[in-house]
């Protein structure tokens, strides 16, 4: 259906930043909120502890208030283990936080076949083990993100009553299942059979690109008020704000503002990693991600993967921004 003939929203939605692991950390939250705006909340990626009650460095630093002074930041837990949960709690507690968001959505069988991430939502029992001490044990505002399922998006619908006995703040669904990863596309259907079944605030997940599917989906489900982003995101940073204006127009100076972005989001990096493959990688990771913005995503996307160094990655992307600052 063609944007033009979708009706004008009513009210404002409430837009939140569906985290990535890998990408959406502090450095690029902030880049991104300076630059764009329009998400009212962050969430960070998760914090998974590998058998130790130890938190990482880096997982702190992306938490750490002083980075993250002028964003909205909901941290992520993944577990399947009430003692890991609570120990993340105290974490995030002493640096100020209210709220933890419990991922129950990495598809990753490395993940899944330990009974943590989709791989967790059918074990309904398991999961109110962990509700249960963690609300017994803690004041923390516990809220969730989940896919369906891991096997079937059915799974989802035996655990959420379950769910209605604890005083879950939200529950963010990512509308497909672990075993398609990220193919295939969202199941509209499975996600109406969660809201027909919720009694919890639900938010909606999956892939809000352009704001013609953010209105199909705003549409399609007129009680949800929330909806979150991921890479979506990260392919056009305009987005959110465009989605908050009701509007398919960029702004006059699009190219200018996303060259500048970039340059800030490449010179944080490359001040924070060491060596030129990091950096090389790094970037490489955002422009899968960025060249969807352009005409030519595959022709931009080689462009970077062919530059091996610093001063080619320059006049690679130099050259990208020349032709679209041109037009
Ligand atoms: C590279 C990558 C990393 C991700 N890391 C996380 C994560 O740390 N926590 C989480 O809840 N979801 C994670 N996700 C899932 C996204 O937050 C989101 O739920 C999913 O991509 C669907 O939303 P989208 O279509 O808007 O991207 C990740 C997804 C990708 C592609």
């Amino acid at each position: 259906m063609d944007h033009q003939q979708l009706p004008k929203m009513s009210s404002k939605p409430t837009l939140l930043s569906s985290p990535l692991q890998g990408f959406t950390d502090f450095r690029f939250r902030n880049a991104f909120h300076y630059y764009f705006g329009g998400i009212d909340t962050f969430y960070s990626p998760y914090i998974r502890l590998n058998g130790k009650l130890v938190i990482k460095g880096a997982y702190e630093r992306d938490i750490l208030p002083e980075n993250n002074s002028t964003l909205n930041v909901i941290p992520q837990v993944m577990t399947n283990d009430a003692d890991e949960f609570l120990f993340v709690v105290k974490f995030i507690r002493q640096f100020g936080y209210k709220e933890l968001n419990w991922n129950l959505g990495c598809p990753y069988p490395m993940v899944t076949k330990q009974g943590m991430g989709s791989g967790l939502v059918k074990n309904t029992e398991q999961i109110r083990h962990i509700l249960q001490r963690v609300h017994n044990e803690t004041d923390i505002v516990v809220s969730m993100k989940m896919r369906m399922g891991y096997d079937d998006a059915s799974e989802i619908l035996d655990t959420l009553p379950m769910l209605d006995e604890f005083p879950i703040k939200n529950i963010a669904i990512h509308a497909r299942i672990g075993k398609q990863l990220y193919k295939g596309g969202v199941d509209l259907e499975g996600f109406q059979r969660c809201v027909d079944k919720a009694k919890h605030t639900l938010y909606y997940n999956g892939d809000i690109t352009t704001v013609d599917s953010f209105r199909k989906i705003r549409n399609q489900f007129p009680s949800i008020e929330h909806f979150m982003i991921g890479r979506g995101l990260i392919s056009d940073p305009f987005l959110p704000q465009m989605i908050q204006n009701d509007s398919i127009d960029y702004p006059e100076n699009r190219w200018q503002i996303f060259k500048e972005f970039h340059d800030r989001v490449y010179k944080e990096y490359d001040e924070y990693l060491s060596g030129p493959t990091p950096i090389k990688m790094k970037m490489r990771g955002f422009w899968e991600f960025f060249a969807l913005s352009f005409d030519n995503p595959q022709k931009t996307f080689k462009k970077i993967k062919k530059a091996n160094n610093a001063v080619q990655y320059n006049q690679a992307t130099r050259e990208i921004f020349r032709e679209v600052l041109r037009k």
